[in-house]
């Protein structure tokens, strides 16, 4: 069988040295039909490795659940990487940053009291044992030393960047987990770090190699990591060749000369590299996470990254520049790389969203009330993504509603009729109240939780105190909405999607405004399997389901202008459901020529 071993200079595939030249794509955020040609794109680029996270929430969305089928197939990803004879890089986390949500640690693990977050707390590595025994035989029959593609593994993820323990529990935890890894597997392991001191003295353990991430200055970067991995081969394990976009701010670019001069810089150094990302892909349901560095950042849906391949599959420039950079230090096959696609523009047409059911009207449908004498989290209420509707009383001296933070979002109303808005972004925790008695409703948007820094691992929803002018609000009844069929929500519920089917045409036309929080249905005729750009003028913030899977959140706030709808979701005749939270000046979706992901810094 093959070997994949750190040699004192060189990685060495069967004793002979090997440059990996490698690129990310995670199969999570690519619909699994189009994984072959993703791979296949990437092999033709010049790439002989495919590097891939693995999300564990995403895979245990439940405590004692572990899911392996569909865009959760990580062997069939794997096997596919074999078969277009390229390598594999896994990297199972536990924790894995990725902007995805909660960086992958599954949020059921925080509801156990007293439960560590990335250290050496029984609990946390019992659960990660679990993990394991469940994920890592996925990898193990596929190593290279099994025949697999799978080169070799990584633990933990840029572990020098977060908590201020002590070099010995650092140690302790690290050592914990190659233990757990090594019951699994036997190719080589490796931890990854900023490229800083502080970052490389803090993130490793002695014996794994170490490799750096870092998107720019690529010959000062090499050097400091060479202080820190003294022998071996030296490997930029994220070299970011782009950057994600967050609501609200500037879509990010990544200047294709840059790139270039970096990539040869590396590659002409002899180190061995992979592109973070080679294709980025979408953010698909509610799987996106969020930084907080004082202010909350939620990940937009797209994760386009302005990689080398677009988020629906085409070549760029920077794919033909950075292909041709590879093409100087290693062999790039001569097939042309694949048109870009679509071939031609997507198709365009205008869908009007003839049924309107408003929230209120669905909400039987989509789960019970909970009462509680105090302000429960989401979590508390075992809902770990999307919204809760938070309900009590007021009274006409009440005055003003303060919560201790609304995580993330909350649309407040008195009896139906808005109040306001409580954005987390914008630090806002109180809201001046109608002087009326009434019935007080905050429908609570976790929009995603944080994947890096001091914040992971904490509860979603409305968080206590919650106070009036008067006095502490205790008497509340909250129902968790369960819009999907499991808490990523990638699959309408169905008896919601009946409802939707058979509510009488509610919407007065086309061009008629319609207020409120509702779901909109509709059918359009297209060409299926075609891939289209979904744009979302006039609308404000909501969630799209197209013939029931969800997509991802639209948001005015941009940047991103249209929604990816990969092909293969693509029928004849399909549906498209739309939870608008605030109200669209028109009940019409437009399906457009090319992809909008807005605008870029000046
Ligand atoms: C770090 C993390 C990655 C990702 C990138 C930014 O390098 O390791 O998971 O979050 O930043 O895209």
């Amino acid at each position: 069988m093959p070997t994949f071993e750190i040699g004192e200079r060189d990685f060495l595939l069967d004793g002979r040295p090997m440059q990996v030249i490698s690129g990310a794509l995670h199969y999570f955020r690519v619909h699994p039909e189009q994984w072959a040609d993703r791979i296949r794109s990437a092999r033709l680029m010049g790439l002989n490795t495919i590097e891939t996270y693995v999300p564990w929430n995403f895979h245990s969305p439940e405590q004692g659940v572990f899911v392996t089928d569909g865009r959760r197939d990580l062997g069939r990803f794997l096997d596919l990487v074999a078969a277009e004879g390229l390598y594999a890089i896994v990297r199972p986390g536990p924790y894995i940053c990725a902007e995805w949500d909660g960086g992958g640690l599954p949020a059921w693990l925080f509801a156990t009291p007293g439960v560590g977050v990335r250290r050496a707390e029984p609990q946390f590595l019992a659960a990660i044992a679990r993990y394991y025994a469940d994920v890592l035989p996925i990898v193990a029959k596929r190593q290279v030393t099994a025949g697999g593609p799978v080169l070799a593994v990584q633990v933990e993820n840029e572990y020098g960047a977060y908590g201020d323990d002590s070099p010995e529990q650092r140690s302790e935890y690290l050592t914990a987990l190659v233990a757990m890894v090594r019951e699994h597997l036997e190719v080589p392991l490796f931890t990854v770090d900023q490229a800083s001191d502080e970052h490389l003295a803090h993130g490793g353990l002695p014996g794994l190699h170490k490799m750096a991430s870092f998107g720019s200055r690529a010959a000062e970067r090499l050097e400091l990591l060479r202080r820190y991995q003294p022998t071996g081969p030296l490997m930029c394990m994220e070299f970011w060749d782009g950057w994600f976009d967050s609501w609200g701010l500037e879509h990010h670019v990544a200047p294709v000369q840059t790139n270039a001069a970096d990539l040869a810089d590396l590659l002409g150094a002899g180190a061995s590299v992979n592109l973070y990302m080679f294709h980025g892909g979408t953010n698909l349901g509610l799987t996106n996470g969020a930084n907080d560095k004082g202010i909350y950042r939620p990940i937009a849906t797209s994760y386009d990254y302005d990689a080398p391949l677009t988020e629906s599959g085409a070549p760029t420039a920077k794919y033909a520049a950075l292909r041709e950079v590879i093409s100087r230090f290693a062999p790039v096959p001569d097939d042309v790389p694949p048109p870009a696609r679509p071939a031609r523009p997507a198709p365009v047409l205008d869908v009007v969203l003839g049924r309107r059911v408003p929230l209120a009207e669905a909400l039987p449908l989509l789960g019970a009330p909970v009462t509680a004498d105090h302000l429960p989290t989401m979590d508390e209420l075992g809902q770990w993504t999307g919204f809760a509707l938070y309900r009590t009383r007021v009274t006409a001296s009440d005055g003003v509603l303060s919560v201790g933070e609304a995580r993330d979002r909350a649309l407040v109303s008195l009896d139906g009729d808005p109040v306001g808005v409580l954005d987390r972004a914008l630090h806002q925790n109180a809201v001046a109240l109608p002087a009326r008695d009434g019935v007080l409703e905050l429908l609570v948007e976790d929009q995603g939780r944080v994947n890096y820094g001091a914040r992971i691992g904490e509860p979603k929803g409305l968080v206590g105190p919650a106070r009036t002018a008067v006095r502490d609000l205790d008497a509340w009844e909250v129902t968790p909405l369960r819009l999907g069929d499991d808490p990523f929500g990638e699959t309408l519920s169905e008896p919601l999607a009946e409802l939707l089917r058979v509510s009488p045409d509610g919407v007065a036309g086309p061009a008629a405004p319609a207020p409120g929080t509702a779901f909109f249905h509709g059918t359009f005729e297209t060409e299926a399997g075609a891939d289209h750009f979904l744009r979302f003028d006039g609308w404000t913030k909501g969630l799209v389901w197209v013939n029931g899977t969800l997509l991802g959140r639209y948001w005015s706030a941009g940047p991103t202008g249209t929604l990816y709808v990969p092909g293969p979701l693509v029928r004849d005749v399909n549906e498209v459901v739309v939870l608008e939270l605030h109200g669209t000046a028109a009940p019409v979706l437009q399906f457009v020529a090319e992809p909008d992901l807005g605008h870029t810094e000046a």
